[in-house]
């Protein structure tokens, strides 16, 4: 065990605590993000559990009346971030939270597989689970709205309607959708960029369609209905579809675990076999020999590869004989020795930048996910490689948000990049160190 930096990480995680909740890090990102509070409930769950559960609680408050749970939670008014609470106007929704206000978009719903975790690493099961207990069927509803809502043609693959509901928010994939655009030029006054470099940052081009499309929800108050006809942006994600299957699966176990909720159980598993049949049969590509995104606005696949292609090995999606092409096909374009495992995009690709902010840079969070998903189906050496690589771009330069893929540029701690001390990749960290 390396004691020293999971000491450091304690500590990057206890400096961005704030009494009920956590921020990604200090300046860039001041608010609760969704995807992130379950990445750091995980570390927390470690060394402090009452924070890691009140983590969750936090943001399982600031869920809808219709089951959403938003992408950021605007827990104070701190206006060094663009764009803040009075741009989104969840108001504007009927069921939105009358105590919190938010953006009115998600991110991947990871925290059902972040309760289970939170089960297993906990050392008093039974305390564990009468938490969870508390908060299960919340996220049950969660799940509940996804499919309800989001699901249009019924196929068992949820939308997303913003690339930052992805979470990989500036992914080279979404310029084909860009090109299919042509937003007005709005006036702003970014602060991304006065706390990180600007060439580690979209553009401005980039962020007019960005508020674009928010403008054009708000106008019809983010009604899921109007959305789905209407927004230029509506694609199934492989990524936040896994995270959702993977998400269904913990609570198939946790609901077994809690006794009863047959009718639960039931529904969930319906949602398995329909969902893991279409994301098979839709997001696989044979050629490409990995998963995919699809532009459901456009209906046309979008064939790419990034790290998101790889992440249904963590939720136990392709067969045996599909992971090993799947691992062939990473190891051939995303590991050669020059390169850290895993850059989140196609290293080979023209649209490669291993310097910008989802356009290359390897991130902690798609790592970790890999590491369990390798394991998964016995890719043990692959899986200790990302983990032992991890390490290594930490040890090197800190716990940055992302950083460099290219191993020659690690040579004078500058390789990581945007945000640093930044909570998930400590918290995923220390998990890993644990494993
Ligand atoms: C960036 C990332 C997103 C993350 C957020 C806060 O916007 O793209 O995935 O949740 O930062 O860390």
């Amino acid at each position: 065990m390396k004691e020293e930096l999971y000491k450091k990480a304690v500590t990057v995680l206890e400096n961005n605590w704030k009494d009920s909740f956590s921020i990604p890090c200090a300046n860039l990102y001041p608010f609760q993000w969704k995807w992130d509070s379950g990445f750091i409930a995980i570390g927390f769950a470690h060394f402090d559990m009452p924070k890691a559960q009140k983590e969750i609680e936090t943001l399982l408050d600031a869920q809808w009346e219709n089951g959403f749970i938003p992408h950021i939670i605007f827990h104070t008014d701190n206006d060094s971030y663009f764009p803040g609470p009075n741009f989104h106007r969840s108001d504007l929704h009927p069921l939105s939270s009358k105590k919190y206000k938010s953006t009115g978009m998600t991110q991947p719903p990871v925290i059902g597989f972040v309760l289970e975790d939170m089960y297993k690493i906990s050392k008093e099961k039974n305390e564990s689970l009468k938490y969870i207990e508390t908060v299960i069927d919340k996220v049950f509803f969660n799940h509940q709205y996804f499919y309800s809502k989001r699901d249009p043609q019924n196929e068992g693959l949820v939308y997303i309607y913003h690339n930052w509901e992805s979470g990989t928010d500036n992914s080279p994939i979404w310029d084909d959708i860009w090109a299919t655009m042509n937003p007005p030029e709005y006036t702003f006054e970014r602060r991304d960029t006065t706390h990180v470099d600007a060439s580690e940052r979209p553009s401005k081009r980039e962020y007019d369609h960005y508020l674009h499309i928010i403008e054009i929800a708000k106008e019809h108050n983010y009604s899921d209905e109007k959305i789905a006809e209407l927004s230029p942006f509506l694609v199934q994600d492989p990524l936040f579809n896994a995270m959702l299957i993977k998400s269904n699966e913990s609570l198939i176990n946790l609901y077994t675990l809690i006794g009863g909720n047959a009718d639960k159980i039931e529904q969930l598993e319906k949602w398995q076999q329909k969902g893991k049949a279409s994301f098979n049969a839709k997001l696989y590509d044979e050629e490409i020999g990995a998963y995919i995104h699809y532009d459901l606005r456009n209906e046309k696949p979008l064939r790419f590869l990034s790290s998101s292609s790889f992440a249904p090995l963590f939720a136990n999606i392709p067969s045996q004989e599909k992971a090993a092409k799947m691992v062939d096909v990473m190891m051939d374009k995303f590991g050669g020795e020059d390169q850290y495992l895993c850059a989140s995009f196609d290293p080979t690709s023209d649209r490669f930048n291993p310097k910008k902010y989802w356009r290359g840079p390897v991130w902690i969070n798609l790592n970790w996910l890999l590491f369990y998903g390798l394991k998964n189906y016995g890719f043990n050496d692959i899986s200790n490689r990302v983990k032992k690589d991890s390490i290594e771009m930490i040890e090197k330069n800190g716990f940055f948000e992302y950083f460099d893929s290219r191993k020659e540029i690690h040579t004078d701690g500058k390789a990581g990049y945007g945000g640093n001390h930044f909570s998930w990749s400590a918290a995923l960290l220390i998990d890993m160190l644990n494993n």
